[in-house]
């Protein structure tokens, strides 16, 4: 039998591929891929997970099969991302179906690059001059200022407006006359609104970048993207790999657009297990359950939090979004309902992850993650 430092060793070379970019390939870090590559006798050397054999096993059959495919591919990837990911040929985040895998671990190579600009480590002005038009029709703490923050960390500026009440669309503006007048105005659009469908009304009527910080119960994409990239981050540390991981989607999965992103963007990789969890009333939609099991990935739903974190890679708590009910009654989803310490101490594995998108309901009886799991690591 070959050792698994062979194996990898064997498939790097039939892929013609570094060890960094076979690395990217399979969604981990250099640094995994090295201590699985070290010889077993060595301290720091760590056993590959199985699922990682069978990734691999099923990246070479394709590349094997379908070499036209990785031709069409390779010239794909030499496009710039923008360009990949555009929404009818322009630069505009409305959804994660932009994305394919490729342009994923693309974008997360370019948050990489930018984790030090970030932190002040490095300093960067490339927006200098460039305005952003930040229009948030919904409440928003941390989407908004984290876009906000983000243009005036590269050197541009920011001009917003929030609520419908100090916007003309309160005095009956259509979609469309607002967002051809900020185009005049600005560099680029990040709109949120309550409407599913509206920032797509907002991107078509122009044609400068639009980004979708949240449309109703539509989609979130920056969040899902950001969630994702800190899990493959968390996952890298841990040794373990998005494919064949078991996903807890714990709360709203009705209204939730945060989950509808994320559930959809968990999608691109392969062999997933997700347990969701939530009241009958506030189930994952039918379109979505749907693309998942397309993909072929498992789907159990629960209304049992014991049975649907049992074993769970990851546990995804989200908000009751009360405010986009229609007529929804959760009666029966009682107060101990909770993602709390009590259950994931019971339940969980010592390297479950715990995300949450936030806000959190931290008001008492709130169905939400529990604060008593602020200290867990
Ligand atoms: C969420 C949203 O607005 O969709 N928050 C966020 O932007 N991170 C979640 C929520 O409101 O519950």
């Amino acid at each position: 039998m070959h050792s698994q430092q062979d194996f990898l060793r064997d498939a790097m070379h039939r892929l013609n591929l570094t060890r960094d970019r076979f690395a990217d390939r399979l969604g981990i870090r250099r640094r995994a891929l090295d201590t699985w590559l070290l010889p077993s006798d060595s301290s720091e050397s760590r056993a590959m997970p199985d699922m990682v054999e069978k990734f691999v096993l099923e990246i070479l059959r394709h590349a094997a099969q379908d070499g036209q495919g990785a031709l069409a591919a390779d010239s794909r990837a030499a496009q710039p991302l923008a360009e990949r990911i555009a929404f009818e040929g322009k630069p505009q985040l409305l959804s994660v179906s932009q994305f394919d895998r490729d342009s994923l671990e693309a974008l997360f190579q370019v948050a990489d690059i930018m984790q030090p600009i970030a932190r002040r480590q490095k300093v960067s002005r490339v927006l200098e001059g460039a305005v952003l038009g930040s229009l948030f029709f919904e409440a928003s703490t941390r989407t908004r200022v984290s876009f906000g923050a983000a243009f005036c960390r590269l050197g541009g500026t920011v001009c917003d407006t929030t609520g419908f009440t100090f916007s003309s669309m309160a005095k009956g503006e259509s979609i469309y006359d607002t967002s051809r007048v900020m185009s005049g105005y600005v560099d680029a659009l990040v709109v949120r609104h309550p409407e599913q469908g509206s920032v797509t009304e907002f991107a078509r009527a122009t044609n400068i970048p639009v980004i979708n910080a949240g449309d109703g119960p539509g989609e979130h994409p920056s969040q899902a993207i950001l969630d994702l990239y800190t899990l493959q981050r968390e996952f890298s540390r841990l040794g373990k790999l998005i494919d064949g991981t078991h996903v807890a989607l714990v709360g709203d999965l009705k209204y939730g657009r945060t989950v509808h992103s994320l559930i959809r963007l968990l999608s691109l990789y392969q062999g997933l297990k997700f347990t969701l969890v939530a009241p009958s009333s506030l189930e994952m939609p039918s379109y979505l359950l749907e693309l998942v099991a397309r993909q072929g990935h498992v789907i159990e739903q629960t209304q049992s939090l014991e049975t649907g974190l049992h074993g769970a890679d990851v546990v995804y708590a989200t908000r009751i979004q009360r405010e986009r009910f229609n007529g929804e009654s959760i009666e029966g989803y009682a107060p101990d309902f909770q993602v709390c310490k009590s259950l994931v101490d019971a339940v969980c594995k010592a390297d479950t992850i715990l995300m949450h998108p936030l806000p959190r309901d931290g008001r008492p009886g709130a169905n939400d993650l529990s604060t008593d799991l602020n200290y867990d690591p």
